[in-house]
């Protein structure tokens, strides 16, 4: 029994019940404040690895640590009450071996409380999502562009834009979605293709830089507010907070160098003497 039995949290299985069905709304999160807006109205925050970029101001995610994503994990559980939380396992932590990555999902799991975990990569990590699935960890996979490989694939360049290159993209797909993955993920590929994998795989596909037919969307949070200064072709800017932030600083500026702020309605006074 949980003292919290007020809460619902969407869970894996929840989301692998939706395919074919209403959209999955997904975007990212990586702090209280956010988590909290974001849970009002999407059914899956992510706490991306992109954190590296977005929030440490990385080139890419290869330096983000596991405690990095622990610390943000625990910052969007408790800023969330009612969607799923997946926490994304970062380079290093997971493809050495299969017991390897289930040491540190279950760490991410224990640590924050999240309802499961990403992992990148589709053939490759097949066996090891049907070894933390068997064993209670959910996962969504993620297939396609996979940043964390950015070292040995030299670009972040859209994947399957010559139907030649479909094959192996396809064949990523259908061996997570086989090996247990409750939904993939299918970042930057030519849209037909990732139209046709969403047709073909039981999981639901959640697209970035995909197609509309996925049965769900993410994007990166900072990317679609507007606060992020380069954002790939697939980012459609849904609001643009980079401004009006930069006019509150000014403001504020403005104000402490004229000591018009603090104002009367700012500042404490005496108590009154009785
Ligand atoms: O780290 C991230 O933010 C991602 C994106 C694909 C959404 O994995």
């Amino acid at each position: 029994m949980s003292v919290y039995d007020d809460i619902r949290r969407l869970t894996a299985p929840d989301i692998k019940a939706r395919k074919g069905g209403e959209p999955i709304v997904c975007l990212t999160s990586y702090h209280a404040h956010t988590a909290r807006i974001v849970d009002a109205y999407c059914d899956i925050i992510l706490v991306g690895d992109s954190l590296g970029q977005v929030m440490h101001g990385l080139e890419t995610t290869v330096p983000v640590t596991l405690d990095m994503m622990i610390l943000q994990g625990c910052a969007v559980m408790r800023g969330s009450r009612r969607a799923l939380v997946v926490v994304d396992l970062p380079f290093g932590s997971y493809e050495v071996s299969k017991e390897h990555a289930f040491a540190t999902a279950s760490r991410v799991l224990k640590e924050t409380g999240c309802g499961a975990v990403k992992m990148e990569g589709g053939r490759r990590m097949a066996e090891t999502v049907a070894f933390l699935v068997e064993r209670g960890v959910p996962v969504m996979s993620h297939v396609g562009l996979t940043p964390q490989s950015i070292n040995t694939i030299g670009s972040f360049r859209a994947q399957g834009r010559d139907e030649s290159d479909w094959a192996p993209i396809e064949a990523d797909a259908r061996a997570v979605a086989d090996a247990g993955a409750f939904a993939v993920l299918i970042e930057a590929v030519a849209e037909p293709l990732a139209r046709k994998i969403t047709g073909e795989i039981a999981p639901p596909t959640i697209g970035i830089g995909a197609s509309p037919a996925c049965d769900g969307q993410v994007l990166v949070l900072e990317d679609m507010l507007g606060l992020s200064p380069r954002v790939p072709k697939f980012v459609k800017r849904f609001g643009d907070l980079g401004p009006s932030i930069e006019r509150a600083v000014k403001s504020y500026a403005e104000e402490v160098r004229a000591r018009s702020f603090p104002g009367p309605d700012n500042v404490y006074s005496m108590r009154k003497k009785k």
